[in-house]
């Protein structure tokens, strides 16, 4: 530890010291949206920037003292263990989610944990039923739900103006991985991971998928293919999608850099959805086109300021583009200068997840926008997704009218 917590009020019962766990690519973010938004819930906590935990003590010190955290350690027992820190954000590897979820539900701490939440569908399970006995205030990291267009979107869908769902494409392409010099990382061993574009990517579109359409009913096809199939270990310990001075070993690659699966939903919507970690020129881009019986959507977050709308019959056919806006969700809410015009991307959207964590535990309520439940069913439409694509057969998830 850094230094001892010096603060004299811990026994208020308002008292709310916050914890990151994981001070990696994205424990960043976490910890970027909490220092944005803890000033918001004054009145009803007392909100502070308790720890930073990763086993790297230099990441935990740097992470730390960027975001202006008290305290950094190095075990994340020791955050368990101490009763000030009431709120982890959880941004480890894969693999670690559902030990240290499990435990900071049973410390009684309320917790957002990365996707994917486990690595099985019951294993989410196990920790959603958890949840719900210790009666913490827990979520799933599904930030691309607040992108101010996706959400949107979304609340269109639901008022019915686009009629009902017929045709989803939804997509989510990342550069990461095409270069065959990026080191070997937890992400390529499917025992610390899960899997691998689907996983790690796939997942966000299947919550879109969710989020836009309702329940999968049957995945009736998948196919997945390992593009680069090893790559050599990194000399030091890296951090994300950094590169870094190779070392002469050479590791198999055993999750997919590419997945494709054909998605019925309960509602008769078909989908395509697709995960790609090696498409070059892509960054980072989630994208998605939804047509309707009485009009089409689209968004691609590579232009996250709008999306665009076609109606039946519309004046002059073809699309309307419809920029953010202050009406549009999040942006009056929680965005600075929030005036026409103005950027909303992957920092803000992240953000505002976090403002609605630490809202729904000011407010006492569940964490309903992106919840345990919603990573559970993520996980198991993921998991039919692999089953389909390992036996080349479909498998279904629930009865339903799919496939019209
Ligand atoms: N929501 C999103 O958009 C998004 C984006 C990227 C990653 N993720 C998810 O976030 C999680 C972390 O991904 P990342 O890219 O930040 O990984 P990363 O490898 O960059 O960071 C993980 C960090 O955890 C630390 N760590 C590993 N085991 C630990 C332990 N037992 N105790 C303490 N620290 C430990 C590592 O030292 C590392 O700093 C993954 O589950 C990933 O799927 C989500």
């Amino acid at each position: 530890m850094a230094e001892p917590d010096l603060d004299p009020e811990t026994s208020s019962t308002k008292r709310h010291g916050i914890a990151v766990i994981g001070a990696g690519m994205i424990g960043a973010a976490h910890a970027s949206g909490y220092r944005a938004h803890i000033g918001r819930f004054g009145k009803e906590l007392e909100l502070h920037l308790a720890t930073v935990c990763d086993t790297r003590e230099e990441a935990a010190k740097s992470l730390a003292s960027t975001y202006g955290f008290r305290n950094w350690v190095t075990d994340w027992r020791t955050v368990m263990a101490d009763e000030r820190v009431r709120i982890v954000s959880i941004a480890l590897p894969n693999a670690a989610h559902v030990e240290v979820a499990s435990a900071a539900i049973e410390a009684g701490k309320h917790m957002l944990c990365e996707k994917p939440l486990a690595l099985s569908a019951a294993a989410a399970r196990g920790l959603l039923d958890a949840a719900k006995r210790s009666g913490v205030i827990a979520g799933t990291v599904f930030n691309y739900r607040r992108f101010p267009a996706i959400a949107e979107i979304g609340k269109l869908v639901r008022a019915g103006e686009i009629g009902d769902p017929v045709h989803l494409l939804v997509q989510y392409q990342s550069e990461y991985g095409a270069d065959p010099n990026l080191p070997h990382s937890w992400r390529d061993v499917r025992a610390l991971a899960g899997g691998g574009a689907l996983t790690d990517l796939g997942t966000h579109a299947i919550d879109i998928a969710r989020f836009l359409c309702g329940e999968v009913a049957e995945v009736r096809g998948a196919a997945e293919a390992i593009v680069i199939k090893s790559r050599f270990c990194p000399a030091a310990a890296t951090s994300g999608h950094d590169h870094a001075t190779l070392s002469n070993e050479r590791r198999p690659v055993d999750t997919d850099d590419v997945t494709s699966a054909i998605l019925l939903f309960e509602n008769g919507c078909q989908g395509l959805l697709s995960a790609s970690r090696v498409a070059v020129g892509m960054g980072n881009t989630l994208s998605l086109v939804l047509c309707g019986t009485r009009g089409t959507v689209r968004h691609t977050t590579a232009v996250a300021g709008e999306y665009q709308i076609a109606r039946l019959g519309g004046a002059g056919g073809g699309f309307s583009i419809v920029p953010n806006r202050p009406a549009s969700p999040f942006v009056r809410d929680y965005l600075p200068v929030p005036h026409d015009g103005v950027a909303v991307g992957y920092a803000e959207a992240f953000g505002f997840m976090i403002a609605e964590f630490l809202a729904a535990i000011a407010a006492g309520v569940p964490f309903t926008n992106g919840s345990l439940t919603d990573g559970m069913k993520a996980a198991e439409v993921l998991e039919a997704i692999q089953r389909s694509a390992a036996s080349h057969r479909p498998v279904v998830l629930r009865e339903s009218g799919a496939g019209r």
